[in-house]
């Protein structure tokens, strides 16, 4: 197992690049099981999830090879319908196969995620959508069983609460159901419409671009396309935030600064000076902090993602700032680890009250989930003295070399055995 270890203290200076997002891959990688035939995806994240649904399209027969940040895919060979337990335990958004093989085989046995360190997450929207277009499913050993006599039929689908992976799941399978699907109050996340695009791209017929209402129209046939895997807001924003933290100035490239409006609103509230272009943001950090206050919510709002970073942020800010978490029920695991680091953090039901303190103290601290184990590693930056890092494989299944773009901006960090 491996740790970080970093000096606080250092400012971060440069040019970073940003890589694809790890949420837009995940679906497009599973898009392509609609159809055979060699599909192109660019821009793909080398990461611990990316290679998680690679290895399990492998399983279902697959076929892919990469060649830089390109992946070329042909599902001719699928030939297995069982997504296995062992495959998806490590990495819950390996449930994108239900849509996809259902619509592709009509049958697909999907092991159940399971639980989650960040909340319950169940799927129920994607069983009870699937049911709506006719499918049967049963709930055996562990794994759901779905099966479809012919194809699935078009319905209405309303969310309850816009799910990304359930809206993702759901629209690939209307992409080849007979009749017309309306999603309403779905996710419209960029990662969603990403998927969308890369969908009509191969034929599909689809309604509402980037509104919380498809309508997919559905066809006999989809054709392979080649798509590209737009840029990880999440990994912006966290590199955004990490300026704040350490200071310094940065240019983030291959970025695009209109996913992210909630949090560059927040980030020059907090006193961060921005500069956007196109695909390139500039930040730096030209005064002392402000404290401001959060309520994470579904995209435009303030993405939970950026929770866990943006309260590193707070923790050294000037004042009283309030952060509230709307999404996931218990993602706050976090502020054990921050508070061991000298954070003044109180937690009163979804919300956390964080008064800001002078400086970080370096110490042994342990990742959590993906987003958590990124605010240590903010909190380490900023810290005096030394922050060691465990448990990093969290960091890894959603960061593309953070320890050596980090290093690249002049921080003091590096990975070691534990
Ligand atoms: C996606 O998860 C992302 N993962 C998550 O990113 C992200 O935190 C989340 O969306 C919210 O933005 C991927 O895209 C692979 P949801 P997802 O379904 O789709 C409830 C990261 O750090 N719900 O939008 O699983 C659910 O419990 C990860 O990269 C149901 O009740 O999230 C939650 O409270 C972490 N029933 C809310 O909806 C369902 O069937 C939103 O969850 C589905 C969801």
């Amino acid at each position: 197992m491996e740790k970080l270890v970093i000096e606080g203290g250092y400012r971060l200076e440069g040019e970073v690049s940003m890589s694809g997002a790890k949420n837009a891959a995940l679906p497009l990688i599973a898009a392509t099981l609609l159809t055979a035939g060699e599909h192109i995806l660019h821009n793909v994240p080398d990461l611990r999830d990316t290679r998680t649904i690679l290895a399990l399209l492998e399983d279902l027969g697959v076929t892919w090879r990469r060649a830089g940040t390109s992946l070329y895919i042909d599902s001719a060979g699928l030939c297995n319908f069982e997504a296995p337990y062992d495959l998806v335990k490590t990495m819950r958004a390996s449930i994108l196969v239900l849509g996809p093989l259902l619509a592709r085989l009509g049958k697909a046995r999907v092991s159940l995620p399971g639980g989650c360190a960040i909340g319950a997450r169940p799927i129920d929207f994607h069983l009870q959508g699937l049911q709506k277009m006719g499918a049967r499913l049963d709930l055996e050993e562990g794994y759901v069983q779905a099966s479809i006599d012919n194809r699935l039929s078009g319905t209405n689908i309303y969310f309850d609460i816009p799910s990304v992976t359930g809206t993702e799941n759901l629209l690939m399978a209307a992409t080849l159901a007979e009749g017309t699907t309306v999603i309403k109050n779905g996710a419209r996340e960029p990662e969603v419409t990403n998927l969308v695009d890369m969908l009509v791209n191969m034929g599909a017929d689809i309604e509402g671009r980037n509104t919380d209402r498809l309508t997919v129209h559905g066809v006999k046939q989809l054709k392979p396309a080649v798509t590209e895997t737009i840029p990880d807001r999440i990994e912006t924003g966290t590199y955004l935030i990490a300026v704040g933290a350490a200071g310094g100035k940065v240019t983030l490239t291959n970025c695009n600064p209109a996913h992210l409006p909630s949090l560059i609103e927040k980030l020059r509230g907090a006193g961060l000076q921005i500069e956007e272009s196109e695909n390139t943001i500039t930040v730096s950090r030209p005064g002392p902090l402000q404290s401001i206050d959060i309520k994470t919510q579904p995209y435009p709002g303030f993405p939970t993602d950026l929770q866990a970073q943006l309260m590193a942020l707070m923790s050294i800010a000037n004042g009283l700032s309030v952060m509230t978490e709307t999404i996931f029920e218990n993602r706050f695991m976090h502020v054990a680890e921050l508070k061991r680091m000298g954070a003044d953090i109180r937690i009163n039901g979804n919300s956390a009250i964080v008064k800001g303190i002078e400086k970080f103290k370096g110490a042994r601290v342990m990742a959590t989930d993906l987003r958590a184990s990124a605010s240590l590693v903010l909190a380490g930056l900023a810290a005096e003295g030394t922050t060691e890092i465990s448990r990093i494989y969290h960091l890894e299944r959603g960061y593309e070399d953070m320890t050596g773009k980090l290093q690249k901006l002049g921080a003091e960090i590096k990975k070691e055995k534990e």
